[in-house]
């Protein structure tokens, strides 16, 4: 049964393994090698958003849920793109409490980034986040702390507890997901399961039917040469003039676009 799901999941993704893929040094040189890059466009980003997360705190989430081993170069600057694009948003908008979609949470790092922007602007807030991959279920996961045992996801998060607090997890695809979710409005969207352009446009059109002028989505993976199904949904969004588009990019292998609803 174990190794049904296994084979199931590890075909397709980096997220699960069937044991520790690396030594812990090897693990914190990958992370120490990560920390030298520099990333100015991102630098520029937050400052003129005027929300940063804190340097410390997100290196350490990151060495847990981001340093893994695969064939592409580790990127994880996404999470600083969320921290100030959310915080600012919280910070302009007068509503008591943020309703906030992520698709694909894999360890969980996107949803703690998030949960770490509400709770540091002191306002209420909740994720609901989906994944294919179970919550409860012990697993490797392709990090440091596969070195410890398997784990949940629910046991690898267990240290940023006052995050976790403001996040659901859901398993399953986030289609049948979206159909039992009984909410009103995602002032925040962040989609990041399937990269194709079928999957991100079917994601878009369930957010942007619960988003009110001013409301956010955040598009990872937005690169041509990678992910041309994500680009050409983009391109789609932007030709239906409901979305202001903002594109960053910071390398040929990774881009970001921010949609902000116009009307
Ligand atoms: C790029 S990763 C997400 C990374 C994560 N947001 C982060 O920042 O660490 C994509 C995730 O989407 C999940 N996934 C794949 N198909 C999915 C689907 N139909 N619905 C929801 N999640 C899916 C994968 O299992 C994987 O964990």
């Amino acid at each position: 049964m174990i190794n049904r799901f296994y084979n199931k999941l590890k075909k397709r993704f980096s997220y699960i393994t069937y044991r520790p893929l690396a030594t812990r040094e090897e693990y914190l040189a990958l992370h120490e090698d990560c920390k030298l890059e520099k990333f100015s466009v991102i630098d520029k980003f937050e400052e003129s958003s005027g929300f940063k997360i804190d340097r410390d705190y997100f290196e350490n989430l990151a060495l847990h849920t981001q340093i893994c081993i695969k064939k592409s170069r580790l990127n994880y600057q996404h999470g600083r793109i969320l921290y100030a694009t959310l915080s600012k948003y919280i910070h302009d908008n007068s509503c008591n409490s943020v309703n906030i979609i992520e698709t694909g949470t894999a360890r969980g790092f996107s949803s703690i980034c998030m949960s770490k922007a509400i709770n540091d602007i002191g306002k209420k807030g909740l994720i609901h986040t989906c994944d294919i991959i179970p919550h409860n279920k012990n697993i490797y996961w392709n990090c440091i702390d596969d070195l410890d045992s398997k784990k949940t996801r629910k046991e690898l998060l267990s240290y940023w507890e006052n995050e976790v607090k403001n996040i659901r997890f859901y398993e399953g695809k986030s289609k049948t997901i979206f159909k039992n979710l009984e909410i009103e409005r995602f002032h925040f969207a962040f989609l990041d399961a399937v990269h194709n352009y079928k999957e991100v446009i079917s994601e878009f059109n369930y957010v942007r039917n619960k988003q009110k002028k001013g409301d956010i989505i955040v598009f990872d993976d937005v690169t041509v040469n990678l992910f041309p199904g994500v680009v050409k949904a983009i391109e789609e969004v932007k030709k239906k003039k409901e979305y202001s588009i903002k594109h960053i990019e910071i390398s040929e292998q990774r881009g970001y676009a921010i949609a902000q609803k116009l009307l």
